[in-house]
């Protein structure tokens, strides 16, 4: 298996299929399992941003892939049943179309949190996840390498909130910073869940240049189980390279994540809370 610089495994091949049924399958068995456990933060700042703006929130999803994040926060599901839906054999026999029907129909219902616009590099997986009715419109670009276009601006303007889940790495600076200066003085709040072992830093400083406050909120999240021990072994060095202890936390098998919430400045706002899910979060110590 391919590994990326951190030692983690490199799962490419999951994001740029036509339909989700790959990343679930692949997904499933590592117990992937951190927009579960951001659904509700990501909620809770919505909220926020809701009784602050008196409309529907913007939401940016950075990495959205299959619009995972936004079948859990528009589409009234969880990621067990995302799981049990798209790994039932059934589905397994049918093609991309009877897939993307059935999607349709179980998403047309969902009660709408926010407007969410989808970014990401991967095409076919945006254009499932438009398709099937989770994102209200879509960005398909790598800003690590590239620049937006002028109608790709245009459909990020009026961003109120950026989110990702397992993306930053992926992305990282150079994405971020244009995301937050798509719209001139008009800057969106940011809620990124990073892995313990990916830098925030130089995402930090370029965000802190522009006035942002950076809150790293207390807690630490299961992402996923190590796909293998040579996976554990590798990120575990990574950590002890970076100085970050692993000790009751990912030498227990897990890669774990944190969130930073990123408020830009003139911007009142609470610690965002996992209302009513206590548990899911796993504080240290
Ligand atoms: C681990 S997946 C996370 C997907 C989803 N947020 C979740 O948590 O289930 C990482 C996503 O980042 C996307 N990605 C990778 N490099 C990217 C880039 N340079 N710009 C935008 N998206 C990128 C991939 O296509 C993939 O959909």
């Amino acid at each position: 298996m391919p590994y990326d610089t951190t030692g983690k495994v490199s799962l490419d091949h999951i994001y740029t299929q036509a339909d989700p049924r790959a990343y679930f399958t692949t997904l499933r068995e590592f117990e992937y399992c951190i927009p579960q456990l951001a659904a509700p933060y990501f909620a809770d700042l919505i909220r926020q941003r809701q009784t602050r703006l008196g409309r529907t929130v913007r939401v940016l999803d950075v990495g959205c892939s299959y619009g995972i994040n936004a079948a859990l926060l528009n589409g009234g599901a969880t990621m067990d049943e995302l799981y049990e839906w798209y790994t039932d054999p059934i589905v397994g026999a049918m093609d991309r179309e009877e897939v993307l029907a059935r999607d349709r129909k179980r998403f047309a219902d969902g009660q709408s949190r926010a407007r969410i616009v989808g970014f990401d590099s991967s095409r076919p997986a945006l254009d499932y996840a438009y398709a099937s009715g989770l994102l209200d419109e879509t960005v398909c670009a790598d800003l690590e390498t590239g620049d937006l276009t002028e109608s790709q601006r245009a459909r990020l303007s009026g961003t109120d909130l950026v989110i990702s889940t397992g993306c930053i790495g992926y992305v990282g600076a150079r994405t971020i910073t244009r995301l937050a200066t798509v719209d001139g003085d008009h800057r969106p709040w940011m809620a990124h869940f990073v892995l313990r072992m990916v830098p925030f830093d130089p995402i930090e400083e370029c965000l802190r240049a522009m006035g942002y406050d950076i809150e790293l909120v207390d807690g630490v999240f299961r992402q996923r189980r190590f796909v293998s021990d040579e996976e554990r072994d590798q990120v575990l060095d990574t950590l002890h390279s970076r100085g970050i202890d692993p000790r009751g936390l990912e030498d227990t098998g897990w890669l774990y994540a944190q969130l930073r919430v990123c408020r830009p400045p003139g911007s009142a706002g609470s610690t965002p809370a996992a209302d009513g899910v206590a548990g899911q979060h796993q504080p240290r110590g």
